[in-house]
């Protein structure tokens, strides 16, 4: 039987169409709104990593640049890179006004524009999780820091808040091409040990970042306002369809009731690597 190979997308094409789309959802924002709600884990990726004056840090998938920005006032010299053109605007216009000088790169995680061994520390706070090839981000975390360097990863696992939050939104997303690896795999130590075992020694480390807001509809105003994936999915969908959403966010908030507040817990894997 004779296949038309020009009608079959090749995986490679999928992706790249998807991440094509992605760096627009991504920029969808404010997503400084967002990337505020996570401070604590910034923080936390800072002190594990310990990145000391001189030392060159990449600080891949940046977004709008918050832990770059903080590791550059540390006295690093700090590159930054995220998919999306529109964060990486936002973040060279924080760097000029909180005054600190970091290099911002559009670029993918999957294929970086660095050379081999050329960072003292790559950093990824919720980050790289998102690429869809697992292996590719594997292989460059791998192949740019160099030997004895370091890496602190920090990504929200499957069954914790984040995790259940896009189990949530699922329905109202737009589903990814197939071979797409779940992000949330990288919150899994089994899958990042497979991953990134060979070029580095690992430890592992798993945490908290609860977010309390008044009610599951502010829950909802911040995210639907704010967050790239969730904006980007309620102005694709029709009206009935927004409506169902926005009813199902706030369900799914208010089940996190604690008094005259909602805490949703956001549990997460810190992988600390020291690179072979
Ligand atoms: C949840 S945000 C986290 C941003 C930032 N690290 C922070 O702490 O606020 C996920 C980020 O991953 C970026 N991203 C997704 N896929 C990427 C890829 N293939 N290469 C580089 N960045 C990517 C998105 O553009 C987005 O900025």
């Amino acid at each position: 039987m004779l296949v038309n190979v020009q009608e079959r997308e090749s995986p490679a094409m999928a992706f790249s169409e998807l991440k094509a789309r992605q760096s627009v959802m991504w920029g969808n924002g404010p997503y400084e709104r967002i990337t505020n709600t996570i401070r604590d884990i910034h923080a936390l990726v800072i002190e594990r990593s310990d990145p000391q004056p001189g030392e060159r840090v990449l600080d891949a998938a940046t977004g709008t640049g918050a832990v770059a920005i903080l590791v550059a006032a540390r006295g690093a010299d700090v590159v930054g890179m995220d998919l999306a053109p529109v964060l990486i605007e936002t973040a060279r216009e924080r760097a000029a006004e909180e005054d600190v000088s970091v290099q911002f790169d559009v670029g993918d995680a999957e294929a970086m524009q660095y050379d081999d061994a050329s960072f003292d520390i790559v950093t990824s706070t919720c980050g790289v999780m998102f690429a869809p090839d697992h292996a590719a981000v594997a292989g460059e975390l791998g192949r740019v820091t160099r030997p004895g360097g370091r890496i602190a990863l920090a990504c929200w696992t499957p069954e914790g808040g984040l995790g259940q939050l896009f189990a949530m939104m699922k329905p109202f997303l737009p589903t990814p091409p197939e071979g797409v690896g779940s992000p949330f795999a990288w919150g899994s130590e089994a899958h990042v040990r497979g991953l990134l075992g060979d070029a580095f020694e690992l430890e592992f480390e798993e945490h908290d970042s609860p977010l309390a807001l008044a009610s599951g509809e502010e829950y909802w105003q911040l995210f639907s306002t704010s967050y790239g994936p969730t904006k980007s999915a309620i102005e694709a969908l029709e009206s009935s369809r927004r409506d169902e959403f926005h009813e199902t966010w706030i369900a799914f908030g208010e089940q996190y009731r604690d008094g005259d507040e909602i805490v949703h817990h956001r549990e997460y894997l810190l992988t600390l690597g020291t690179r072979r």
